[in-house]
């Protein structure tokens, strides 16, 4: 019985709680007693409210000329023909050469490029064989749409492809940073130097395929 008395009291002290958590304030659409209101309410400028602070009213500003954000990679070539070259040029891998970062390229590779240019770069991926999309050039027997043989690109040509795409081959910089694109270089590089030396008679199908965008 005792032990009723005192069920019945606390289920009476959490109901009064409960109205009394629930019923401050009429009007609902306000908040009420806020305890530490800037907890709810950040002092700071949303981004895109207006700011009385500056004279453009702006609150999303641009970084202060001449700063990059902390682990940005400058890369300064522009995409164009010209940065192509540029970039071909004065670029090396900075990616020491090992099993470890070819292994990782090659993941990489099968990841994001595999599906059409193929397991060992012929141009012939999973896409391609569906026949709705038109063969890349082959790494190893292909002609480059900018001129020369594939298997000539330097790592530089092959960096500035993957970070701003070429002609039907879309920019994968939003899908890869910096050192996974290189280290897809290596790997691609890798795949060029292995083959065998071209056979012009084999290839004359893969090298039309995207030559002509
Ligand atoms: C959607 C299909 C597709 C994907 C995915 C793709 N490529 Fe390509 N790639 C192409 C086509 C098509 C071309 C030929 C474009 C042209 O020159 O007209 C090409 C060209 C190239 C070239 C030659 C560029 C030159 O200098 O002529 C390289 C190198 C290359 N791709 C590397 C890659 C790498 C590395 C990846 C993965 C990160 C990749 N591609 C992903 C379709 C693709």
């Amino acid at each position: 019985m005792k032990m009723n008395v005192n069920r019945f009291s606390q289920g009476l002290v959490l109901v009064a709680a409960m109205a009394f958590i629930t019923s401050c304030g009429k009007d609902s659409s306000k908040p009420g007693l806020e305890f530490m209101p800037d907890m709810y309410r950040s002092p700071s400028y949303e981004t895109y409210a207006p700011n009385t602070m500056f004279d453009d009213s702006v609150s999303a500003l641009v970084p202060v000329k001449g700063t990059m954000p902390r682990d940005y990679t400058f890369f300064n070539y522009p995409s164009t023909n010209e940065g192509y070259e540029a970039a071909g040029r004065d670029l090396a891998n900075p990616f020491e050469k090992n099993q470890l970062n070819l292994d990782r390229g090659k993941y990489l590779y099968e990841n994001f490029c595999m599906q059409c240019h193929g397991a060992t770069g012929g141009g012939d991926g999973s896409l391609i064989a569906t026949g709705k999309f038109p063969p890349p050039p082959s790494y190893i027997t292909g002609v480059s749409s900018r001129g020369g043989n594939m298997r000539d690109l330097t790592p530089g040509k092959i960096f500035h492809t993957i970070t701003y795409g070429i002609n039907l081959m879309g920019s994968h910089a939003s899908q890869l940073d910096p050192e996974e694109r290189w280290k897809i270089t290596m790997y691609v590089r890798d795949m060029m130097a292995a083959a065998e030396p071209a056979v012009a008679a084999d290839n004359s199908e893969a090298n039309t395929g995207a030559a002509n965008n």
